[in-house]
């Protein structure tokens, strides 16, 4: 296949998979989805991830940091938007004001969250409580103080407690169960303090999928909205997800090349007969990883080939033998694995690293463009 004139490389971002793998997880929950856009959407682009999970059916935005999150209230998401991150001291003034929900690891944060509460506008709080991570999170024995000032400030009107949540760390099933049973208590501890939210949420992809115990109200997915599987040993197929990104770039040179040749820097590979060469625009400067050298797989015209020698800033090579390959044919570093290119995950074993990374990694040079399955 060729690529269209004047392309060096794009990511296709299939929206429909991304609203269709919502709606899945949702079915299959049977809770309230929270989707997680943080990381420019898992390097998908947060805005269009955001419209695309909430036309699936999501009810709520989570990021990482406040910016993020204004970032999309800005660009007219108008659902409710959470943000868990916060910078050392920062200000939550302008969060409450565009109606961003915070959550909070502290009693500190929880103090300043009720000093942005604006006239009749409480601050809108989800506690994250500490329950084997040891990320943030309030610590269990600070649970006690900070339920107790977050009913006051509930209480005075300066503080709405939406939700308490925590996260899992998807080491076994054993491990998170002995986390829920952690958070089950943090939940008891806040209703005998007279905090009874509405959201209790705990399970992110993994354990939305593996541990029913685990939904309780919400769940908070991420990768799985992606299309890309967090199990090691199940495919996003397995799963009934379809993988939103197809990474892929056009054939920028062709060179015939006889045996012996080396290959890029530090001629890591050698040509061991006469064999063409392609060389494909893409490289760490774009997120492909440089660890993938020699081994990172690639699809063109539905032929598998292999990263010849070192992956460099903007581009790598491929040996394609004695097959045709010309200036423009596409060259696909992942995408659906049902179609027949290569995965993310194949990508992930090659860099020594897991999925998430390589489609989260994809570099800002990359035009992202959206389709629709
Ligand atoms: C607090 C929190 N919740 C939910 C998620 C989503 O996780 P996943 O992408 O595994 O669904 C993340 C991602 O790291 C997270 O940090």
């Amino acid at each position: 296949m060729r690529m269209a004139s004047g392309v060096l490389r794009e990511a296709l971002i299939d929206v429909d998979a991304i609203a269709e793998n919502v709606r899945h997880l949702r079915r299959l929950t049977g809770v309230e989805v929270i989707a997680v856009v943080k990381a420019e959407g898992y390097g998908h682009g947060a805005h269009r991830a955001a419209l695309a999970a909430l036309r699936g059916g999501a009810t709520r935005i989570g990021v990482s940091d406040i910016d993020e999150a204004l970032a999309l209230r800005r660009r007219g998401i108008r659902a409710p938007i959470f943000a868990w991150l916060h910078a050392p001291g920062a200000s939550f003034v302008e969060a409450v004001r565009d109606d961003i929900e915070l959550g909070i690891s502290d009693i500190d944060q929880l103090l300043r969250a009720g000093e942005a509460a604006q006239g009749d506008r409480p601050a809108a709080v989800h506690l994250k409580i500490e329950t084997g991570l040891s990320r943030n999170g309030i610590a269990p024995d600070a649970w006690s103080t900070v339920f107790a000032e977050a009913a006051r400030l509930e209480r005075i009107g300066r503080l709405r407690v939406v939700g308490l949540f925590s996260h899992l760390s998807n080491t076994s099933d054993d491990d998170d169960r002995a986390a829920l049973a952690r958070f089950e208590e943090g939940v008891l501890l806040a209703a005998a303090a007279g905090l009874n939210p509405p959201l209790r949420h705990i399970a992110a992809t993994h354990a939305a999928i593996a541990l029913p115990e685990a939904r309780l109200d919400c769940v908070r997915i991420g990768i799985g909205i992606y299309g890309v599987s967090p199990f090691e040993d199940r495919t996003p197929a397995d799963l009934g997800l379809r993988p939103a990104m197809t990474l892929r770039g056009a054939v920028a040179a062709v060179r015939r090349v006889p045996a012996g040749t080396g290959v890029s820097y530090g001629y890591a590979y050698r040509t061991e007969r006469d064999t063409t060469l392609a060389l494909v625009p893409l490289g760490y400067a774009d997120g492909v990883p440089r660890h993938a050298s020699g081994r990172g797989p690639v699809s063109i015209d539905g032929r598998r080939f292999t990263v010849a020698g070192r992956i460099a800033m903007d581009q790598f090579v491929v040996d394609v033998g004695d097959h045709p390959v010309a200036v423009g044919d596409e060259v696909v570093l992942f995408g659906d694995p049902t179609l027949g290119v290569p995965s993310a995950r194949e990508w992930a074993d090659a860099a020594d690293t897991i999925d998430y990374e390589i489609v989260t990694r994809i570099g800002a040079r990359v035009p992202r463009r959206e389709v629709h399955a």
